[in-house]
């Protein structure tokens, strides 16, 4: 008998395709969302659909041939082509200038643009068109993220038996932000085409419901709206992470010697680590600060700890995030200028992603982890970080703000426009005694442990079948 199939629909692929000169080359992405879906291997069968990362009107008919033939031999994956245009206006414009500054509580940067809400319909409709003729009614079909937010009704339409699954990877915002939306209504129809709604956190599943209440004047029954004849079940999965893969990471070789480098460059002092992608939403600049503030608070601690800044390269074409790179650029400086000495550098920045072996050696060193998003959906960071440091010996500063934060109660949490407040957390971490600390890392790690990444995944897709097994509203 053929096993059942999951077509996994997002906005980017797994596997990522560059153009180097006249060849192709193909880079298989390490993210954690890869990860656990890949999982789902051994019971189903997997197709991806999504974009594979480049415009396409760098490549000529034969390279798109190729590119196509190769993805699915060696990837399962099939390609969805987005133009300059559909780059500039569906991705940078609609899902990077409006969605993701509405869902993460920065109404002043959203632009409300007709033209990119065309562009945005027009690109769902896009990748609906390539899914299409790859779709058998039986299939499960499970969409990923707020690029893809009109997918499901899409699909429904033309496949009114076929199961639907959608993840939100975002916040939710309450509905106060959310009627801002002009296509508030298009929104949250496109959404409930889906048999399964998931959300990481109760409160974003509670906005959800309570958007879907107002503005379409239908209750839900505990967790399940009613919706043209048909369930749709709205529920909470807190993300994971490969925990094997953290916690195993630092017995590799290579990590070793990675963790030997740091441990000699540090010269005894202690390490605070932050790592994300160069995001408004991950609060750089208030962390600098609040790094400040501690530095003015205790000048005890002046030459005995440094502040190692990973910062990843995103969404360069989105004037905010360019504005962003300069303001945080000038803090860095400023601090190490105001009080570094001859042989201390309190910031330590990297602008440029780091391959896991590199991050996994990083994370195994720094005694405090320092997490201070404005809104983050979860943040898998402060996961990671936690599986990693096997000694059990880190602390985690998170905000409240964070998905991970509802999740988490062992970290120590911090409003991050509170910039004192980080300064006292950032000390309060580096006093924390072992005993404390270890007692806050078992819980955490039991609980990264049973619910990882797979588990995420495997539960997301069980729960998507019974939901649309449950078939209509009862009476
Ligand atoms: C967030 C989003 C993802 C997105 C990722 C990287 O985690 O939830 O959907 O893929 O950021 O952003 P990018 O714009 O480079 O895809």
């Amino acid at each position: 008998i053929p096993r059942e199939r999951v077509v996994v629909v997002s906005n980017r692929l797994a596997v990522s395709v560059h153009l180097i000169g006249d060849s192709i080359e193909y880079r298989q992405s390490m993210g954690g969302l890869a990860t656990g879906l890949s999982s789902l291997r051994g019971d189903y069968r997997m197709l991806w659909v999504g974009w594979p990362g480049l415009p396409s009107e760098g490549l000529s008919d034969t390279q798109r041939r190729e590119i196509d033939a190769r993805l699915i031999a060696d990837y399962d994956s099939v390609p969805v082509d987005l133009s300059e245009q559909d780059i500039q206006e569906f991705y940078l414009g609609f899902c990077n200038n409006t969605v993701w500054p509405l869902f993460h509580y920065f109404p002043s940067f959203v632009e409300y643009d007709h033209h990119t809400w065309e562009a945005y319909q027009r690109v769902n409709r896009l990748y609906f068109e390539r899914l299409k003729p790859q779709l058998s009614p039986d299939d499960i079909v499970w969409v990923h993220d707020y690029q893809l937010m009109l997918l499901p009704q899409l699909i429904r339409e033309v496949f009114p038996e076929i199961r639907i699954g959608y993840f939100l990877h975002i916040p939710f915002p309450s509905y106060e932000l959310f009627r801002q939306l002009p296509w508030r209504r298009e929104i949250l129809e496109g959404l409930m085409g889906a048999d399964l709604i998931g959300f990481h956190t109760y409160d974003y599943a509670r906005h959800f419901l309570s958007a879907v209440r107002r503005i379409e004047g239908m209750d839900h029954q505990l967790g399940r709206l009613y919706h043209d004849g048909r369930q749709v079940g709205v529920e909470v999965f807190p993300m994971g992470i490969d925990y094997a893969k953290f916690a195993e990471s630092s017995q590799q070789p290579v990590v070793q010697q990675h963790i030997e480098a740091i441990k000699a460059s540090r010269n005894g002092r202690r390490m605070i680590l932050s790592v994300d992608r160069l995001d408004y939403s991950k609060g750089i600049p208030n962390r600098l600060w609040g790094f400040r503030h501690f530095l003015d608070a205790y000048p005890d601690w002046h030459g005995k700890v440094t502040l190692t800044m990973i910062v990843a390269p995103s969404r360069e074409g989105v004037p905010q995030y360019q504005e962003l790179k300069r303001s945080v650029e000038e803090l860095v400086s400023d601090i190490n200028g105001v009080y570094g000495t001859i042989d201390w550098v309190p910031v330590q920045y990297f602008y440029r992603a780091f391959p896991f072996l590199e991050l996994a050696g990083m994370y195994n060193q720094a005694d405090v982890l320092l997490v201070t998003p404005i809104r983050d959906g979860m943040n898998l960071i402060a996961k990671e970080y936690i599986a990693a440091k096997t000694d059990g010996n880190g602390v985690v500063i998170l905000s409240e703000t964070a998905g991970a934060a509802r999740e988490l109660g062992e970290p120590i949490l911090i409003n991050p426009t509170n910039l004192p407040e980080i300064g006292e957390a950032i000390h309060r971490a580096l006093t924390m005694t072992d005993q404390d600390k270890a007692r806050r890392n078992s819980v955490m790690h039991e609980r990264l442990r049973r619910y990882d990444i797979q588990m995420w995944s495997h539960e997301f897709i069980s729960k998507l079948k019974q939901v649309s097994e449950d078939g209509e509203k009862p009476g």
